[in-house]
């Protein structure tokens, strides 16, 4: 197959740019590229997906979204052969939508969307994502948004961080964690990553501790979502991507956890099963017809030859839809 040559031989660049694309055949399988169509990626990183898409694109457009300047600028770089091709766009995924019309494109043939955050972005310490090394408490993707993770840590209160513990990180020791957090800052402001990571290790019990899961993990990613506004993102994107897509036009996410997945599950099958009145009523009300069509029954998962060089792909799930006429 086409797309598994050349995303092999594209594997040193991939590491030179420090994020390796996910499902990177799968998705370019589900959004069927046409040479001459056009292509949103609206988390365009560091260009992973979206270099393989616009070198199949003979008189086609690709259009790169990311809400992160770093991402864009790198991105700018890596697609600079095929600049005449590309149009890159920076804003939220949630205004899809209003963002493509800004750049006079009101209709795609194909959407990618590849949830969550990149491995340059964990790995540039000053950006406050990593529980491993220190730095300011940031985790913003777009470092002009107004709320950082200090705000969270230090203002919000007690029964909202462990609201968020539980919802978003699925943390079982949310309330210790909480209170923790609550009676430090009493004392002054937490500051740093290493200071949040250090007060949960100290708040967590010692079973807890011996897991092979760094402590602070599922507190960080739970800051994160918050801070990002990652799940609530999400439906507008869905929305929009499906009022932009042509008929016959391909929507393909992929995300990372069970709480990003859920969301996109959902909404695909809303988007796919039209009618919504309660199976007793004995003619249709609503009035809504399906708008897409699902592609794969059960989300794609990464084969074994990814995750043994990639281990970030083992819990991505690729869904993937059709726009209908
Ligand atoms: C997993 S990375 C994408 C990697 C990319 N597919 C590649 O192969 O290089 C996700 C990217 O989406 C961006 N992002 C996440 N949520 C976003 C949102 N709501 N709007 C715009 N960009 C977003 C992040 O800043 C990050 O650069």
């Amino acid at each position: 197959m086409e797309e598994h040559v050349s995303f092999c031989s594209n594997e040193t660049e991939d590491l030179a740019y420090g994020h390796k694309p996910v499902l990177l055949a799968q998705c370019l399988d589900a959004l069927a590229i046409r040479p001459d169509g056009v292509y949103v990626d609206g988390t365009l990183g560091r260009a992973g997906h979206a270099l393989e898409i616009v070198r199949r694109l003979d008189g086609g457009r690709l259009i790169g979204i990311d809400r992160d300047e770093a991402a864009l600028a790198a991105a700018e770089e890596r697609l600079a052969p095929y600049r005449e091709r590309v149009t890159l766009l920076r804003g939220n995924f949630a205004d899809v939508k209003a963002l493509l019309s800004g750049a006079g494109v009101e209709q795609a043939d194909g959407m990618l969307f590849d949830l969550g955050v990149s491995s340059p972005q964990l790995d540039d310490a000053q950006r406050g994502f990593s529980y491993r090394q220190d730095a300011p408490l940031d985790m913003r993707m777009d470092r002009t948004a107004p709320l950082t993770a200090r705000d969270v840590v230090n203002d919000w209160s007690g029964e909202e961080l462990k609201r968020i513990l539980y919802d978003y990180g699925e943390e079982r020791y949310a309330p210790a964690i909480a209170a923790a957090i609550c009676r430090r800052r009493q004392e002054g402001p937490i500051e740093t990553t290493l200071e949040l990571a250090e007060l949960i290790r100290g708040a967590m019990p010692a079973k807890a501790l011996r897991e092979k899961q760094h402590p602070a993990k599922r507190t960080f990613q739970a800051i994160r979502i918050a801070v990002n506004g990652e799940l609530e993102a999400l439906e507008p994107m869905l929305e929009g991507a499906c009022d932009v897509l042509k008929p016959g036009g391909r929507l393909a996410v992929i995300s990372f956890h069970s709480l990003e997945d859920r969301i996109v599950k959902k909404k695909l099958q809303e988007l796919s099963a039209g009618c919504v009145c309660p199976p007793e009523f004995p003619v249709c009300v609503c009035g809504r017809t399906p708008r897409m069509k699902l592609i794969y029954r059960k989300p794609v998962t990464a084969e074994d030859a990814e995750l043994t060089y990639n281990p970030r792909a083992r819990s991505a799930k690729l869904r993937a839809a059709e726009k209908l006429q």
